[in-house]
């Protein structure tokens, strides 16, 4: 496969305007050689058919994350401009003053608020407490795969999400009987968030899908407020310090935020770092040899082949960059998949090793909004991946033409179809 090859990463045909384009059949496959293309020729990058910015070397993606000037408001504006007026549909207004909601879309001081109240609920030990919730789901998800008898498999429908959807709900604390649902609901969100904006279809389904989430969440949370048990919304609707509180209604909102970044990211971590295991089978045997190199492969399949492909922003300010100008209300594209292969900082970045020392990867961002998931999705994947190819042996994969998600913002497959050995 193309994946691994050197040659092409300098080759300044993908920097031909037609070519330089990340969701060109080429680049969704394979996102590697147009990055490397992009940092080395043109590091700050304008796009005229995205009309954004696109910014991939590792010193300038770290430092516009730390720097407010790149605003993490992008839903006001464009709610602004495209759902204000009379033809815009009510439905889709409402879906997206629920994403203006989340932390992740605020700047200061409305996201630390949010942040340091949310951070009371969600903290380390409520994480590591999900640890044998998180083992019993994958042990039976994988008998469940075994039982079927026929040695196929996709590792994303029937693995990585219903994991990574059952854990976020466990500690949630939604039922297990409206799991089905609510990954519908989620389904559709995930068009309202990482699908192209202005697609109508994609915004009125995924505004239909957080509308019925909201109110199942609604309810919910009248029911722990009623009755608190022993789970997170039950902690987000008690998390106070002396001067505030979570409301009612932002409650339900960071619930919808991370039943959402809950699974969608970390399916794909589970995702991507089975298959670069699967296509580094040296590493894969190291880490069978080695099982104490689980923390270190985990890192590795963030900076290797992360599932943030991009984290955008909007220009809060004018902001000279390598001698290009970015224009306040500009849309810019910081790639940490990019950075992350930067060879300005790791050694030989286009392979995996399992055993580099301190990574500093970029793949949960950096700064203000530094992931707040980023312990549950380094637990859930230190289990996932080793336990998928303990119980299932001899996997392999059937099909190298793997169907990448078609956007932007994350980098994830579609299906993943593989085979085992079956006894
Ligand atoms: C923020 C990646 C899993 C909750 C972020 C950001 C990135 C990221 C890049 C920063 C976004 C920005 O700067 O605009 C990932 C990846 C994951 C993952 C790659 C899996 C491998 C999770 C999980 C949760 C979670 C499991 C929670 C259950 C959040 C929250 C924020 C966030 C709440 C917003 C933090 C803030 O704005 O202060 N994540 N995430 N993430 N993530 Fe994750």
């Amino acid at each position: 496969t193309a994946h691994n090859t050197d040659v092409e990463h300098t080759d300044v045909r993908h920097l031909d305007p037609e070519r330089a384009d990340l969701l060109g059949d080429e680049a969704v496959a394979d996102p590697y050689p147009l990055l490397a293309a992009l940092r080395e020729h043109d590091p700050v990058h304008w796009s005229a058919k995205y009309r954004s910015w696109f910014i991939t070397r590792y010193d300038d993606v770290a430092a516009a994350l730390r720097d407010d000037r790149f605003s993490s408001d992008r839903i006001t504006p464009y709610r602004r401009a495209k759902l204000e007026g009379p033809d815009a549909d009510p439905r889709v207004r409402a879906a997206f003053e629920v994403l203006e909601g989340w932390m992740v879309f605020k700047d200061q001081p409305d996201h630390l608020r949010l942040r340091r109240l949310l951070s009371r609920a969600f903290t380390p030990r409520a994480v590591t407490r999900m640890t044998s919730s998180v083992e019993e789901i994958a042990a039976e998800l994988l008998d469940g795969i075994v039982a079927r008898g026929t040695g196929d498999v996709d590792l994303v429908g029937d693995f990585a999400y219903p994991l990574t959807a059952s854990v976020i709900a466990d500690m949630l604390g939604v039922p297990r009987a409206d799991r089905e649902q609510f990954k519908d609901w989620s389904d559709q969100i995930t068009g309202l968030v990482f699908g192209g904006m202005g697609d109508a279809t994609r915004h009125t389904v995924g505004a239909q899908g957080m509308a019925e989430l909201t109110s199942y969440l609604a309810d919910l949370v009248r029911a722990h407020e009623r009755a608190p048990a022993d789970d997170l919304i039950s902690a987000m609707i008690s998390a106070r310090d002396d001067r505030d509180a979570l409301s009612h209604d932002e409650v339900i909102s960071t619930g919808v935020l991370l039943l959402f970044a809950g699974h969608e990211t970390t399916t794909n971590l589970i995702g991507n770092g089975i298959l670069a295991l699967l296509r580094n089978p040296a590493q894969l045997a190291l880490l069978r040899d080695r099982p104490g190199l689980v923390d270190g492969m985990v890192e590795e399949a963030l900076r290797f082949d992360g599932p943030a492909k991009t984290v955008a922003r909007v220009m809060g300010d004018d902001v000279e960059l390598r001698g290009r100008h970015l224009r306040r209300g500009e849309r810019v594209f910081l790639s940490p998949s990019s950075a992350n292969r930067d060879p300005a900082v790791f050694a030989d970045p286009d392979t995996l090793d399992i055993t580099r020392e301190k990574s500093g990867q970029l793949g949960f961002g950096i700064g203000m909004h530094y992931c707040l998931g980023a312990p549950l999705a380094r637990l859930e994947a230190s289990i996932a991946i080793p336990r998928a190819f303990a119980r299932l042996p001899g996997l392999r994969l059937t099909d190298e033409s793997l169907r990448w998600h078609p956007v932007l913002l994350s980098r994830g497959m579609q299906r993943f179809p593989a085979r085992f050995t079956t006894p």
